[in-house]
């Protein structure tokens, strides 16, 4: 089967597996025998915005999930339980949600045009297009109101997760949980810290906020 491109990938594999041990000996060693990430990252599916490589970190520091357009929604069976995991086992003390400038996603979600099934999704983010629609349309400009579009979506996302029980349960117990906004920018390579970020829920509408006992320790 000649493929040269996915040859590559498994030659690129062998590569870096020598080059990680060349630097220490028992590097997969040490990372086989558990994981303690202090970062639950919800990203972008794009492969513009890899986790590790933008932030500087190695495996083993961030739990991964990533979904198109870096969406929290509650339905969201494979997000809730990633969610779960990572605060209830894994104990992450920051969860970040990182967009990026130039979202295939919410541009999608600006737009008529239908795209089959993922219409569905995108749903979601003409939501918050709609919830932001005085703001956005007194944005003349095409570009800077996709841009400021990309940036509520993450601030949505980010009182989502404030919503959901596991969560609220995190803060009542005083875990030290505290969940983050970002937007990464293609073009420069930034991350905008949008300063959304939250420890409790007094920032929440008290609608959204859950009556929850502390867990017994
Ligand atoms: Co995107």
């Amino acid at each position: 089967m000649p493929n040269t491109y996915y040859n590559k990938l498994l030659a690129n594999n062998k590569e870096w597996v020598e080059e990680m041990k060349g630097k220490d000996e028992t590097y997969f060693e040490k990372l086989s025998k558990g994981q303690q990430p202090p970062v639950l990252w919800i990203g972008c599916a794009d492969s513009r915005v890899p986790a590790n490589q933008i932030t500087g970190t190695l495996p083993g520091e961030i739990f991964v999930h990533r979904n198109i357009a870096n969406m929290v929604v509650h339905t969201d069976m494979n997000m809730l339980s990633v969610l779960d995991y990572a605060v209830n086992h894994l104990k992450v003390k920051h969860i970040i949600v990182c967009g990026h400038y130039g979202c295939g996603g919410v541009q999608a979600a600006m737009q008529n045009k239908s795209l089959g099934l993922i219409n569905k999704w995108i749903r979601n983010i003409k939501e918050v297009y709609k919830d932001n629609y005085t703001e956005l349309i007194k944005i003349s400009d095409d570009q800077k109101r996709f841009d400021r579009l990309v940036e509520l979506n993450v601030k949505a996302q980010v009182y989502d997760l404030a919503k959901t029980s596991i969560v609220q349960q995190a803060w009542k117990d005083e875990t030290g949980l505290q969940i983050h906004g970002w937007v990464y920018g293609l073009n420069d390579g930034i991350i905008n810290d949008l300063k959304v970020s939250m420890d409790s829920a007094e920032h929440l509408n008290n609608l959204f906020r859950l009556d929850l006992e502390k867990t017994p320790v």
